[in-house]
């Protein structure tokens, strides 16, 4: 396997966006490729993940994007895994790349949901879930999230507090990050007086429904000879798979592909959770957070919640757990997701992260779920 980076990485501001999927996908894009010092014509593939685009009237978006960029002869691939979608185009380049089947290749993650009202919103995103078991009787993610709260508050000793302490970070990080959609820190008290969504989760336990685009250049060491920008070297890329539909799985305490990816991705880096500097994890809802830590193996099951309230993954603590704002406040635009997680490591280990750094950036996680854990990816990275 050839030693592969990430050499550019860019994003859009989450939120609403005015320009459709496709224009801000290759703008991005564009931004990533003139980042990396490379230029369009050193692309040898476009791995891009679009998984709403039927919602805008428009599939097979990579020849579009490619077009735009000036290399209508390259190819591209959609890549569709629910809100891991753009991690697994990630690590479908990566393969390429390490493999020596491409020098460079292009990663970008899109989505434009604010066209759509919250109901038909819903009703598109529940098809990432089980449609005959879970979607087609009524459930829906939020529903779906809110069993496994039940179930982790069932088994441990909890504090609705410890969940508002996820959010209250979340939202404290992301104020600091231009690219996020909620650009406001909130108080417990808010937390606390939000709406119940689906109980036990209160509105500010959810993330939102956010338009954005995200792209990362991934090229081979040996490629680039001059690198102008602080590449993050692949450490592992790993992706893993579990029952979709929830009440085949053997317990509600963690996802099982999060567990399998990271056991691999750990095995893959020849490194242990004590030897990572900060993570972006899959925060859509802040059991989410809590059950990410304990997958991956940063806290014994139960824990991580307990840890939250004291304060243990804030910014400037001892472990950095979403410095970017997560899904919940910087946004979770599904297809987008994963690739924006590297964009924050990637301008954390390049000291774009102004005003939000973490105190060590030398190596970091990236965890990026599919629905309720049908599938999983979990990237390591260092600097060189
Ligand atoms: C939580 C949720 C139901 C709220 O939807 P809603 O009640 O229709 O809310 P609206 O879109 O009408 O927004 C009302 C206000 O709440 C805010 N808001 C919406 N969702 C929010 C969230 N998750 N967190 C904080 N604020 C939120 C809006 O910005 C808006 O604020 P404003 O009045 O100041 O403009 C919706 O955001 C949701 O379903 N989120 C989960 C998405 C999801 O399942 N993703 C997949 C995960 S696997």
């Amino acid at each position: 396997m050839r030693e592969t980076w990430v050499v550019g990485a860019a994003s859009n501001r989450f939120g609403k966006m005015k320009e459709s999927g496709r224009e801000a996908a290759t703008r991005v894009a564009m931004e990533a490729i003139l980042q990396s010092g490379l230029a369009p014509k050193d692309i040898g593939y476009t791995f891009v993940s679009n998984a709403f685009g039927i919602s805008e009237h428009q599939g097979h978006i990579g020849p579009l994007i490619n077009n735009g960029l000036g290399i209508p002869g390259v190819p591209s691939a959609t890549i569709e895994s629910a809100c891991s979608s753009s991690s697994a185009a990630l690590h479908e380049a990566f393969v390429h790349v390490a493999g020596g089947f491409l020098d460079a290749a292009l990663v970008v993650g899109v989505e434009k949901l604010s066209h759509l009202d919250t109901l038909a919103a819903t009703s598109y995103f529940a098809v990432g879930a089980d449609y005959p078991f879970e979607a087609k009787n009524g459930a829906t993610f939020p529903g779906l999230y809110a069993t496994l709260a039940s179930a982790y508050r069932h088994a441990y000793s909890t504090k609705d507090e410890m969940f508002g302490a996820i959010a209250l970070k979340n939202h404290a990080n992301a104020a600091r990050n231009p690219h996020a959609h909620f650009q406001k820190e909130i108080s417990m008290e808010t937390y606390l007086g939000s709406p119940m969504i689906a109980s036990p989760l209160r509105l500010y336990d959810c993330c939102p429904f956010s338009d954005g685009a995200a792209a990362v250049v991934v090229a081979a060491k040996e490629f680039m000879t001059r690198p102008v920008t602080e590449p993050l070297v692949i450490r592992a890329s790993a992706r893993a798979g579990s029952v979709t539909d929830m009440q085949d799985r053997p317990d509600l305490l963690g996802l099982p592909s999060a567990r399998l990816a990271a056991e691999k991705a750990f095995r893959q880096a020849k490194m242990s959770p004590k030897e990572i500097d900060f993570l972006e994890v899959h925060d859509c809802f802040t059991i989410a957070e809590a059950l990410a830590l304990e997958d991956l193996g940063f806290f014994p099951r139960g824990t991580a919640a307990q840890e939250s309230l004291e304060g243990v993954t804030a910014r400037d603590a001892k472990l950095p757990v979403n410095p970017s704002g997560g899904l919940k406040a910087k946004g979770h635009p599904v297809s987008a997701t994963g690739a924006s997680q590297v964009v924050e490591v990637f301008e954390q280990m390049n000291g774009l992260a102004k005003g939000r750094e973490v105190p060590k950036a030398e190596t970091a996680l990236t965890h990026n779920v599919g629905a309720t854990g049908g599938s999983c990816s979990v990237h390591i990275f260092s600097r060189r």
